[in-house]
């Protein structure tokens, strides 16, 4: 396939901007082309003109069980006879949450909600209720989503707003600093005694995929120690992708609090807030966290579901072969058509942009980086077959198996070939 017919999509297209805003209904698909998916099934995608796309996107990471995972949607059908939500609890709750615990293993109480962006607001609020301090440390390019006090770019070492619409006084309570520097953290923190938490993306995953240094992780959790500081991991990505733990169980670094969504849920919305009792018994006691929709009946089967399945039979060495794989593939190839094509990351979640082959350590390094021309490339991707993402993430998944690696190969060569053509 080289270049592919999409009458339809464009004609569904034309129709969704009549409806919605930029015909999407969310910013962050403006940068991809306008396709229109019928369906998916485990690696592919298959859109509304018959077009497949093997799938390196995954929805942003939630399919991080493939699309449409039978052991999932099938409990989730069953169980949502029974209803959806109830204003009230179910037994199913109690049965995500223990399973939920006993699979991270450190944290002692979950909150289950909708989307990570909530959830990551109910983890800042819960630091400042316990510390009574109002500020929060976080890194230059990492994403916490997209509400008032978190969403952000930074520029030529200035962080502001990303929105119209933002007030520059949203971004007030907030310490910007380098990631993987240690040393700007120590400074801060003994600077400011108005600091209630540190939050961070454990491996920067929206930034380059940039992993953490060794012991940056051990070293920003004694800092937080000594300055009784709470620790936050944004495990929105790394969570259940990157181990049964997360990145906490694979950095072996212990937060107080912890974010995840994406990968936990078989490709359904649900995020979590978790963390020691101490700290989260607090939301019974005057710090307020609410949803309509948190913890309904398909939320907590699909938890339920997805958790036993990653239980028994682990993925994580079958996506770190392949993911390492295809890095591989993608390097050899960039060598074959004399390409400066780059890839950095964790096999689970990598990184491809053009520009040197130096490891990136924080966000600084990406302006090294050519973006718009990775940009450029992964439209001819897509043209090729390949669902990958504008911005140059790429997600492996358990269903993605030596037949997706040889199918990725051939439509990478052949979109590489008429790159450079
Ligand atoms: C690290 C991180 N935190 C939070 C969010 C926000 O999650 P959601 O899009 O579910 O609101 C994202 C989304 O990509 C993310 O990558």
């Amino acid at each position: 396939m080289t270049s592919q017919k999409r009458d339809r999509s464009d004609a569904l297209s034309r129709e969704a901007r009549t409806l919605t805003p930029g015909g999407v209904h969310s910013n962050v698909r403006l940068a991809g082309p306008p396709v229109f998916f019928d369906r998916g099934e485990g690696a592919w995608l298959y859109d509304v003109d018959g077009n497949d796309y093997l799938d390196y996107l995954l929805g942003q990471g939630p399919n991080f069980l493939g699309h449409a995972p039978a052991k999932v949607n099938d409990v989730v059908a069953r169980e949502m006879r029974r209803g959806s939500v109830f204003g009230a609890q179910h037994a199913l709750e109690n049965r995500a949450g223990e399973l939920f615990l006993d699979t991270v293993r450190w944290p002692e109480r979950v909150r289950f909600g909708m989307t990570g962006t909530e959830s990551d607001q109910a983890a800042l609020r819960l630091a400042r209720a316990a510390t009574g301090r109002g500020k929060f440390v976080r890194f230059e390019g990492t994403y916490h989503g997209w509400l008032d006090n978190v969403l952000a770019s930074t520029e030529d070492g200035v962080t502001s707003p990303a929105s119209a619409g933002q007030l520059p006084h949203h971004l007030d309570d907030t310490y910007f600093l380098p990631y993987n520097d240690a040393a700007s953290l120590e400074a801060t923190l003994a600077a400011h005694d108005d600091i209630a938490a540190v939050i961070l993306e454990p491996v920067m995953c929206n930034s380059g995929v940039i992993p953490p240094r060794p012991d940056y992780l051990a070293r920003v959790r004694e800092l937080c120690d000594q300055h009784a500081v709470v620790l936050i991991f944004d495990e929105v990505i790394t969570g259940f992708r990157l181990a049964l733990g997360g990145a906490a169980e694979r950095f072996g670094v212990t937060p107080d609090l912890a974010v995840y969504g994406k990968a936990m849920a078989g490709g359904w919305p649900v995020s979590a807030l978790a963390g020691k009792a101490a700290l989260m018994d607090l939301f019974a006691d005057g710090v307020v966290h609410a949803g309509t929709f948190n913890s309904s009946v398909p939320a907590c089967a699909a938890v339920i579901a997805t958790l036993t399945t990653l239980r028994e039979e682990p993925p994580y060495e079958q996506v770190e072969k392949h993911g390492s794989a295809l890095m591989d593939q993608i390097r050899e190839l960039a060598h074959t058509y004399a390409l400066d094509l780059r890839v950095q990351g964790l096999p689970a979640a990598f990184h491809v942009s053009f520009g040197p082959q130096e490891p990136v350590h924080d966000h600084s390094g990406l302006a090294g980086l050519d973006l718009e021309r990775y940009q450029r490339l992964a439209r001819t991707l897509v043209d090729h077959g390949m669902w990958v993402a504008p911005r140059g993430i790429w997600y492996v998944s358990t269903a993605h198996g030596e037949h997706e690696l040889d199918v990725a190969t051939s439509r990478l060569d052949a979109a590489l070939a008429a790159e450079t053509t």
